[in-house]
C-alpha cells in the first residue's frame, strides 16, 4: 500500500521556530517528529511514500532523502500553497493513481494501531477508514459520529458544538471514491479544501466510512505544550545509553550521551538525551531534557525543556517547559546591568520570573 504523508502547512501555532523550521522536523526525544511517523509507516508494511511538502521542502528533502534509512521509498510532490489536506490529495493524483492508500499527517504521532487499522481496511475495503480517539477538549480536531455498526455517520471539522469527543486522528486509509469527492468539494471558511467535507461527501453518499478507535498514543504536536507532551512521552521509554563521555558527573535513570558528547561536573536526570557532541559543564540536566548535537550547557539547570543543536545556554538557572531553536544564545548579560536582555526574533514568547 501507497502512503501519502503530509509535510507541508506552515505551523503558524509553533512561531517563532516554524519561521525557519518545518513543524515536521521539530525533534522531539533527539528527533524529528517526522520520523517517527515514517518509522511507523515501515512497521506497518508501507514502503512506498510520496511525500507532500510546501515551503519548507528543501529541510524535509535533506532530512528525509530518499527514504532508503525508514525502508521507504520516498517520492517528493510539491503543494505550492498550504490549501488544505484534500488539496494536498488532490495535488498526489498522479502519484496515487487509482490505488488504495495511506494518508499521514507528518505532525501526528501516532504509536501502535497502523498495522491493525491496514488489515482493518483490507478486510472490508471501505471508501475510508478513519482512525479516532476520545480527547478532552474535541473543538480543537475533526469530531466523528460513530453509528451502532461502527460506520460514521457524520463529521465536523472544529465544531464549536461537537456531537461526539472523538477526534480524527492524523491517520487515514482510502479507496479512489476520495478523488470525486476531492473533485466535488469547496473550500471552507478557513479558505482550505477540507478532507473532512470530502469524507462527509462519501457518507452522503452512502459509501462506506468505517472507523478504529486508537489504543495506542497519539498526538497531534501542535503547540509548544503538545511538543514537550510528546517529548516527554517518547522519553519514558528510553534506553540509556552513553557513547560520549562523562566526568565527576552523576547520571541517573535512562540517559542517553550521544557521540562525541562531554559532561562534566553535572548532574543529568533520566530520561534525558544529550546529542551527539553537546558540551555539558556544571549543570543539573532533566528530568524530561532533550539536548541538541553540538549544544553548549554550562552552569545551567534545565528539565521538561527541549533545546535544538547549536544553542548555547551558560550561566543559566530554572529554564523549564522550553522549546528552544537552533543557534540560540542564552546567557547572564555582560555587562550585567542587573536587568534582562532580550534578542528575540518576531512571534517570540519568554516567560521571565522576575
Ligand atoms: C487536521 C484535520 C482534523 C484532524 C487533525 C488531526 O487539522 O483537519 O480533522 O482532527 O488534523 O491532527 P489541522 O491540524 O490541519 O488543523
Amino acid at each position: 500500500m501507497k502512503a501519502l504523508v503530509l509535510a507541508g502547512g506552515s505551523g503558524t501555532r509553533l512561531r517563532p521556530i516554524t519561521h525557519t523550521m518545518a513543524k515536521q522536523l521539530v525533534p522531539v526525544a533527539g528527533e524529528p517528529v517526522l520520523f517517527h511517523g515514517l518509522r511507523a509507516l515501515a512497521d506497518a508494511g508501507v514502503n512506498e511514500v510520496g511525500m507532500v511538502v510546501g515551503g519548507t521542502r528543501a529541510q524535509i528533502r535533506e532530512a528525509v532523502g530518499d527514504g532508503s534509512r525508514f525502508g521507504l521509498r520516498v517520492t517528493y510532490l510539491w503543494q505550492e500553497e498550504p490549501l488544505g489536506l484534500a488539496h494536498a490529495v488532490s495535488i498526489a493524483g498522479d502519484f496515487l493513481g487509482d490505488d488504495e492508500f495511506l494518508m499521514y499527517l507528518g505532525d501526528n504521532l501516532v504509536l501502535g494501531g497502523l498495522r491493525s487499522m491496514v488489515d482493518g481496511y483490507r478486510a472490508e475495503r471501505p471508501a475510508a477508514r478513519l482512525l479516532l480517539a476520545p480527547v478532552a477538549d474535541p473543538r480543537r480536531f475533526g469530531v466523528a459520529e460513530v453509528g451502532d455498526d461502527g460506520r460514521v455517520v457524520g463529521l465536523q471539522e472544529k465544531p464549536a458544538v461537537p456531537r461526539s469527543d472523538l477526534a480524527v486522528v492524523g491517520v487515514y486509509l482510502f479507496g479512489p471514491d476520495i478523488h470525486k469527492a476531492i473533485a466535488e468539494i469547496e473550500p471552507s471558511a478557513r479558505g482550505e479544501l477540507e478532507i473532512t467535507d470530502a469524507i462527509q461527501w462519501l457518507i452522503d453518499r452512502d459509501l462506506r466510512v468505517s472507523a478504529d478507535v486508537l489504543t495506542g498514543y497519539w498526538k497531534d504536536t501542535g503547540t509548544v505544550a503538545d511538543v514537550l507532551e510528546v517529548n516527554r512521552h517518547l522519553l519514558r521509554s528510553l534506553v540509556g545509553s552513553t557513547e560520549g563521555a562523562t566526568h565527576d558527573s552523576e547520571i541517573s535513570g535512562p540517559v542517553v550521551i550521544g557521540a562525541g558528547a562531554d559532561v562534566t561536573g553535572s548532574t543529568v536526570i533520566g530520561p534525558s538525551v544529550i546529542g551527539p557532541g553537546a558540551v555539558v559543564t556544571g549543570s543539573r540536566i532533566g528530568p524530561f531534557a532533550s539536548i541538541g548535537e553540538g549544544c553548549r550547557i554550562s552552569g545551567s539547570a534545565i528539565r521538561d525543556s527541549i533545546v535544538m543543536p547549536r544553542s548555547s545556554i551558560a550561566g543559566v538557572r530554572g529554564l523549564e517547559s522550553s522549546l528552544i531553536g537552533q543557534d540560540v544564545e542564552i546567557s547572564r548579560p555582560t555587562p550585567d546591568t542587573g536587568g534582562h536582555q532580550l534578542v528575540l526574533g518576531d512571534g517570540s514568547r519568554v516567560g521571565l520570573v522576575s
